[in-house]
């Protein structure tokens, strides 16, 4: 069968790297795409902002099955624009893609379903906004209501500082439209994690649990990315407490997208903090992960379109999904001036001695071919990948390779995994509930 996937990054060609090794696949497409999907898929231009546009490339390749990788497409209703000209498409309709699209809409959804969450109030302007601020202590974390490309999180230290965020945000409208309306919450303390399932709504396939590192910086310091790295390995979470975000969490939003008849077959992401208190939800997010999605399908042993197939056939209940015990570990290799405006154009070198390493893969996020050379072309240029028998080891090989790649001003952090590495030593099983050192990043 032909398979379509639209999107451009990591995460996408990830996916195209998985899709491309099932033996259900005839032909490949990716729209837009980028220089490493062109070498497992046929790419074609496309325009992720337009849902009818989007429609018109599939109908073109004549592919039964598409995979949209980013949110942009999915709140912007693509689904529903495939689903009116009957073909089969993964993720969820314009409707329910407001739990990411809306962070107000998703906080009042947890609210009227009980799903733990932290304490929040909405403002739809500055003078509500600053006066609600009354309500949290000065450690309050301001989120635009729209999505901002993973620019909308200010995680105030002061008042005065969430007052400057709310003005950049409402009055000065640094994020446009997407920061018009905003959501003040209390700041929870714990760790991160990312809690991935498949859905149609009733059954669900947990992915491998994984771990992103959002700031910059070692040590959770410095402004917030969209990911500067992540691994998978199922010390992540224990059976118990999977069954725990099961019960409290996922259980509560598939009842209540069923309640309030927003239907949902798809990747739904839950972004939690493990707070004393228990899993809480950060946020929803309508797709994979980006880098998540990079060391989680590294060890998916199933098939993925037969996943997605099954999905779409109302089988997802009963498919076993099957991963490797392995851990695998992705590292983000960033331009210089990443998360604000990159440096790009500096070539790359190493990739090829990086990719030959065994248990290795490359997938780019941000690059350019140019006249045989290749160029960076973004804030995140190379996911470097790697897979090995437990942690250390993956830890150890993925720094290897990344160690063989260059280009000029090129950073990316040393500590991905750090936080496995502790949960491994002996007494170091319990999440470590420190506060989160993260200064505001408008
Ligand atoms: P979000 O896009 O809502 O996930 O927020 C981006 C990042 O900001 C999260 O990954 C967390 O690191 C941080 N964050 C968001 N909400 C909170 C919160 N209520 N308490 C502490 N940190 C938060
Ligand atoms: N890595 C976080 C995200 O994809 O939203």
């Amino acid at each position: 069968m032909n398979v379509l996937l639209f999107g451009s990054g990591g995460r996408e060609h990830a996916l195209a790297w998985k899709l491309r090794e099932s033996q259900l696949v005839e032909e490949l497409y990716c729209a837009p795409g980028n220089v490493g999907i062109a070498q497992v898929a046929e790419c074609i231009p496309a325009d992720l902002a337009d849902p009818r546009a989007m429609l018109e490339v599939a109908q073109q390749v004549k592919a039964p099955l598409t995979l949209v990788g980013p949110e942009l497409p999915l709140v912007a209703g693509v689904v529903d624009e495939f689903e009116r000209a009957g073909l089969t498409i993964i993720g969820p309709p314009r409707a329910s893609a407001q739990l990411e699209g809306s962070k107000a809409f998703a906080k009042r959804f947890m609210e009227r379903h009980r799903i733990p969450t932290a304490r929040f109030e909405v403002a739809e302007d500055f003078e509500a906004a600053v006066h609600a601020l009354d309500a949290f202590g000065p450690q309050v974390v301001i989120k635009a209501d729209g999505l901002a490309a993973g620019k909308g999180v200010a995680l105030a230290a002061t008042h005065e500082e969430a007052v400057a965020s709310l003005d950049a945000m409402m009055r000065q409208k640094t994020l446009g439209p997407a920061g018009e309306r905003v959501v003040m919450e209390e700041r929870l303390a714990g760790e991160e994690i990312s809690f991935i399932i498949l859905t149609d709504g009733k059954s669900v396939a947990p992915l491998a649990p994984s771990q992103d590192h959002k700031a910059a910086f070692d040590g959770d310091l410095g402004p917030n990315t969209g990911g500067m790295g992540a691994y998978s390995d199922d010390s992540i979470i224990s059976p118990r407490l999977q069954e725990q975000i099961l019960r409290t969490i996922v259980g509560p939003t598939l009842s209540g997208l069923a309640a309030e008849a927003l239907p949902y077959h798809g990747f739904l992401y839950f972004g939690l903090m493990l707070t004393a208190e228990g899993p809480k939800v950060l946020e929803y997010n309508v797709r994979l992960g980006d880098p998540e999605t990079q060391p989680t399908l590294m060890r998916m042993r199933t098939d993925l379109v037969e996943l997605l197939q099954a999905l779409a056939e109302g089988r997802l209940g009963g498919l076993p999904v099957h991963w490797s015990p392995n851990p695998s570990v992705c590292v983000v290799l960033a331009s210089k001036g990443y998360p604000g405006k990159p440096d790009t154009g500096k070539a790359i070198t190493g990739f090829d001695v990086a990719e030959s390493l065994g248990g290795v893969k490359v997938f780019h996020a941000g690059t350019v071919f140019d006249d045989g050379r290749l160029l960076t072309a973004g804030g995140r240029v190379l996911d470097v990948t790697a897979t090995a028998e437990n942690l250390p080891a993956a830890i150890e090989r993925v720094y290897a390779a990344a160690g063989k790649i260059h280009f000029e001003g090129m950073h990316y952090r040393r500590d991905i995994g750090a936080k496995g590495l502790r949960r491994l030593r002996p007494g170091g099983s319990a999440p470590s509930l420190g506060t989160n050192p993260r200064g505001a990043h408008l």
